[in-house]
């Protein structure tokens, strides 16, 4: 075990003081681009006007043939643009792969002091951290890069969810992380090829009808990931950092995205991934609070007064737990609204 008094000093003689808490900024969406598309290179910053976060992906979804193209499509995109308010994240490829050290080497040597956090796909346990961690260390001081870059992981093994709770902790760096149900699902031996969503076989079903066992018995499709959805937000939170829902591979199924990201949020995550354009929006409108939520909670935290107590309003029960609830929902919302006008309105800030 490492010495804790040790544990925020950088891990290389030149590197940032590694961060001692992780700030929360808006990161509804992490919007996916391929950097080695020239169009799609060329829509970044108009997308990215509309994103909380914009990612060049370097990962699974790129070629082996364009591994070096997106890598310096990206490089190229973050020298020639500063996003404002919406940060800049990328997804490096994986350790094991024969890209992952070039891509670390040259994001960090060119462009380290414009990227907010580097995506590590496949992470199966905390030494993965520690080596990035180690190697990013390095890579800063070598550049002379002033801000600690941080870490996000992706859940998509197996051993991975088994480790998760080490990984949140594995090092200050740490962000958050992302559930990759794809990957996940591959490495569990799951039968859904699927990216994301329910699935029509994963169901329970009515009991027979005793006076008719030929009577139709209702089915209900049950979620896939909410297991490990529960497990990464404990695993998260205890750690002081964020979890994400990862990819939606249905892009004409808005309907099921919208659940599936409203699903996350319900139970904790503070964004997703976004794949199209049209899952920005999604992500935008599922994890804002909802105005009606946010303006209830406005009024029970001022009907409580100092916060201890119970009262009941409009029939509800309201005490210290349930003021906490809400201030969880108006603090997002209060952080939302400095972003974007439109919400401030509505939430009567
Ligand atoms: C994402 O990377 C996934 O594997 O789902
Ligand atoms: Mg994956």
């Amino acid at each position: 075990m490492r010495n804790p008094k040790d544990f925020f000093k950088p891990m290389a003689i030149g590197a940032p003081e590694p961060p001692r808490e992780i700030p929360f900024r808006p990161s509804r969406m992490i919007h996916f681009f391929d950097p080695s598309n020239p169009k799609m290179a060329a829509k970044a910053p108009s997308i990215a006007a509309k994103c909380d976060v914009l990612l060049g992906n370097l990962e699974d979804a790129i070629a082996a043939d364009k591994k070096t193209e997106a890598r310096e499509g990206f490089v190229k995109i973050a020298k020639e643009n500063d996003f404002g308010d919406c940060q800049l994240w990328t997804r490096v490829n994986s350790l094991d792969s024969p890209w992952f050290l070039d891509d670390m080497w040259q994001i960090v040597q060119e462009v380290g002091d414009k990227v907010d956090v580097i995506m590590v796909p496949k992470v199966e346990g905390p030494w993965d951290i520690h080596y990035v961690d180690r190697l990013l260390a390095q890579l800063e001081a070598r550049a002379g890069v002033k801000k600690p870059i941080l870490i996000h992981a992706i859940l998509e093994t197996a051993l991975g969810v088994a480790n998760v709770e080490e990984i949140s902790g594995a090092s200050p760096r740490m962000q958050g992380l992302s559930l990759g149900p794809a990957d996940l699902a591959a490495s569990r031996r799951m039968k859904t090829t699927r990216v994301g969503g329910g699935h029509p076989g994963y169901l329970v079903r009515q009991d027979p009808n005793p006076d008719d066992a030929e009577a139709p018995r209702a089915t209900a499709q049950q979620d896939l990931w909410h297991y490990t959805i529960a497990r990464m937000v404990d695993a998260c939170v205890a750690n002081g950092i964020f979890a994400y829902y990862g990819p939606f591979g249905d892009i004409r199924d808005v309907v099921a995205c919208e659940d599936q990201f409203r699903n996350a949020f319900l139970l904790g995550c503070v964004g997703a991934w976004s794949l199209h354009p049209v899952q920005i929006d999604i992500a935008k409108k599922v994890f804002s609070p909802p105005v009606d939520e946010v303006l209830w909670a406005k009024k029970v935290i001022a009907e409580m007064g100092d916060g201890t107590g119970a009262v009941m309003i409009d029939g509800k029960m309201q005490d210290d737990a349930t003021v906490k609830q809400c201030k969880v929902m108006v603090e997002l919302a209060r952080m939302l609204a400095e972003k974007d006008s439109d919400l401030k309105a509505a939430y009567q800030f």
